[in-house]
């Protein structure tokens, strides 16, 4: 257990993390790769009760990206059924039964057996009022971003928008996010220091956390440092409050 003290009043509404280093963790364990990706699965599980007891309202995980379809045939059929099942069989457990699961990312490449799970698990949960965790699966930033901006045109050209009245907010509200409170935070695990095509948008005013810790190991302590390193930044939002954190 860390002794660090966070700040209750400024715990963070919404955390995204990039969760890398599954393969490296199975790896440096003579382990086969999907080894990596199942703890790393069990992981979220473990990572979402603790976001939910710090106070943390919405964690949204970086699963399976819109480029992820190039990785090795087994690779990918492991990740886009086994940890899928594990979420099915936990689902109702998940943050105390309270916690609700969205899939955020594309639709139309998913298998119907994943597809039907996916909405099982969705309408399931939609009532509930703990913490939202959202699996970004097929999702890509790009993708997010060109499909908001096509139903956009639609519109305009289908004379219900017009062209002045589109804003940030419009597009925002085309995204997969559109109900969620401003992203505050972004951790990626394993060292890697990218982006890789993941709220792009979303990202505009929030902190980023890098740590060299593989996702499986990543857990409760490592989560409480990076709000640590959170709490502590002077975020200004383009202006010049010198004050922390206001
Ligand atoms: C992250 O772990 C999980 C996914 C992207 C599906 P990786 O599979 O990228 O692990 P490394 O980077 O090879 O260690
Ligand atoms: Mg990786």
């Amino acid at each position: 257990m860390s002794d660090i003290v966070l700040d209750k009043d400024k715990i963070p509404a919404h955390v995204a993390i990039i969760l890398d280093g599954n393969g490296r963790w199975a790896k440096e364990r003579h382990l086969p790769r999907v080894l990596g990706h199942r703890k790393g699965a069990f992981n979220i599980y473990e990572v979402t009760k603790a976001a939910q007891d710090l106070g943390i309202k919405y964690l949204t995980v970086f699963c399976f990206s819109t480029e992820n379809w190039t990785r090795p045939d087994d690779e990918v059929k492991y990740i886009m059924t086994k940890p899928m099942r594990f979420f099915k069989r936990f689902r109702k457990d998940i943050v105390g039964g309270n916690g609700r699961i969205k899939i955020l990312g594309r639709r139309d490449r998913l298998s119907k057996e994943f597809l039907a799970m996916v909405n099982d698990m969705e309408e399931s949960t939609k009532d509930h009022t703990g913490i939202t965790l959202s699996l970004c699966v097929d999702y890509g930033s790009r993708d997010e971003i060109t499909t908001a901006t096509k139903e956009i045109a639609k519109l305009v050209k289908d004379g219900k928008l017009d062209i002045d009245d589109i804003n940030e907010q419009t597009i925002s509200n085309h995204l997969f996010t559109k109900d969620y409170p401003e992203l505050d935070l972004l951790i990626r695990t394993s060292g890697e220091e990218r982006i890789s095509n993941f709220l792009l948008w979303q990202l505009a005013y929030a902190e980023l956390y890098f740590t060299k810790t593989y996702w499986p190991d990543f857990n409760k302590d490592e989560l409480v440092k990076a709000i640590y390193s959170y709490q502590n930044r002077n975020r200004r939002f383009g202006g010049l409050k010198d004050d922390k954190n206001k």
